[in-house]
């Protein structure tokens, strides 16, 4: 049992694989661009890469250490290491974060499935631009459709997540990685082919710094730590599968930029289409879905079975993908409540998918216009994603740097950064000087200025 619950995972390419699938997901497909559109395209890119590689690393590595070193969940992790201080507090946070992310997160990964149906059934063929969004915002507001899309997903990730570490996350990682990689470079040089398209990719690359406030930092910031799944134990848990030779830094580094990669390729994807029919850029989270139905009737013309088969594949693809990273949300409160109250796998995964259906149903009602799941003046759904992306991840990010910076001794530290001696650690320096000082006042100042304190 011991080592069952401990497994690790299989090889170097599947540590990368398993780490990239939980990163890679709706988060650089659907919530970089709709984010991008409505702070202004470029500049909050250029941001948002920023964030990535000067804060979220840093924070990445640190989770990975904490992980490999606690080998457990993500609570456990944090209360072996953070011992007496408020730190030991970071994994509770983090199962409380992942489950509020996992309702949402199920709800839009329902929406590519309505996608992969509709668009298979061909309810797309000859709808121009009006009624692709009229479309999308019935299916949103529809009290069924979209939840029972949303079961199904939890139903698939549910079942990846009993059949355990190496067999389910792994092999399901391996082979669509690449594809929708593939995929997306296709639908990206479709939709710059569009007529106008150029006003897109200048949105994309034409940085307009007066657009750059407080509020698009912090945007961007959530934003690298939601692409990156950091600031919650998502990667600690992770992690904890590594064995001894996995190198943390370079791991990260790797993710890192496949991260950036595809966001940028999405954005790619998204907006020169989006100018070249005339959606808004700031249509927020419906953008993708009243977009790509557009650049696969528009850019396909010419071959419109080409279109289709193109269409579904990178539907299923993005579902797939969406899964990957669901699996990661999953898997941190399913390890939590089978190592900490000792109940099986399979049972700690039936409290975390039936929870998070309650939650995710609630989620998707609140889209449709309904009183009583309105909080705050936001939707239910808004309102997870928000307080997720721009509060308790990037709170989380800076406790994870102030206890891998301050608490653990150097030594421990620097065990795990160079696998115990036997990398050189060239990057060991300017990593601690990253968590100690950079990482925790830049985030200090995102939220204080956020505030209004600054
Ligand atoms: N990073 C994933 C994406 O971009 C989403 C995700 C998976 C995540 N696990 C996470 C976000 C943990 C935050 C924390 O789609």
């Amino acid at each position: 049992m011991a080592q069952l619950e401990r497994a690790k995972f299989g090889s170097k390419l599947g540590v990368i694989l398993a780490t990239a699938g939980s990163a890679v997901g709706l988060g650089n497909v659907w919530r970089f661009p709709y984010l991008a559109g409505e702070n202004g395209g470029a500049a909050f890119m250029l941001v948002y890469i920023g964030c990535v590689l000067l804060l979220g690393m840093p924070c990445m590595v640190s989770e990975f250490i904490v992980g490999r070193r606690a080998q457990a969940n993500a609570a456990r992790a944090f209360r072996m290491l953070g011992g007496r201080t408020p730190l030991a507090l970071v994994g509770y946070m983090g199962v409380i974060t992942g489950t509020l992310i996992t309702g949402y997160y199920a709800v839009v990964s329902g929406w590519c499935l309505e996608y992969i149906y509709a668009s298979a059934a061909g309810h797309f063929a000859g709808a121009g631009p009006a009624e692709v969004s009229r479309y999308f915002a019935d299916f949103e507001t529809d009290p069924v459709r979209p939840i029972v899309w949303m079961v199904l997903v939890f139903l698939a990730t549910h079942w990846v997540i009993v059949h355990g570490v190496r067999d389910g996350i792994e092999r399901a990682s391996k082979l669509m990685m690449p594809a929708l990689f593939i995929l997306l470079l296709i639908v990206v040089v479709a939709s710059c082919l569009l007529p106008g398209a150029v006003r897109g990719i200048e949105f994309l690359f034409k940085p307009d710094f007066s657009k750059v406030t407080g509020g698009v930092f912090l945007s961007a910031l959530g934003q690298a730590f939601y692409s990156l799944s950091i600031g919650m134990g998502c990667m600690c848990t992770y992690a904890s599968y590594f064995g001894r030779q996995t190198r943390l830094g370079s791991s990260a580094m790797q993710i890192g930029v496949i991260v950036i990669l595809v966001a940028v390729l999405s954005g790619l994807m998204i907006f020169p289409a989006a100018f070249s029919v005339g959606i808004k850029p700031d249509s927020g989270p419906s953008l993708i879905f009243i977009t790509l139905p557009n650049v696969f009737r528009e850019a396909f013309g010419f071959a419109p079975v080409l279109g289709y088969v193109v269409a579904v594949l990178f539907y299923v693809l993005l579902t797939l993908a969406a899964l990957t990273s669901l699996i990661s949300l999953h898997e941190v409160s399913t390890a939590f409540l089978h190592e900490e109250l000792h109940i099986t796998r399979r049972r700690a995964a039936t409290i975390v998918t039936a929870t998070g259906i309650v939650l995710g149903g609630l989620c998707s009602l609140s889209l449709g216009g309904r009183e009583w799941l309105t909080l705050f003046g936001r939707p239910l759904f808004e309102l997870c994603d928000f307080v997720t992306g721009q509060m308790l991840m990037p709170f989380g990010g800076i406790l994870i740097c102030l206890l891998v910076g301050w608490y653990l001794s150097h030594k421990l530290v620097r065990d795990e950064f160079t696998n115990w001696g036997t990398l050189p650690g060239r990057y060991l320096r300017l990593f601690v000087f990253c968590v100690k000082y950079v990482c925790p006042i830049c985030i200090v100042l995102i939220f204080l200025n956020q505030l209004g304190l600054l």
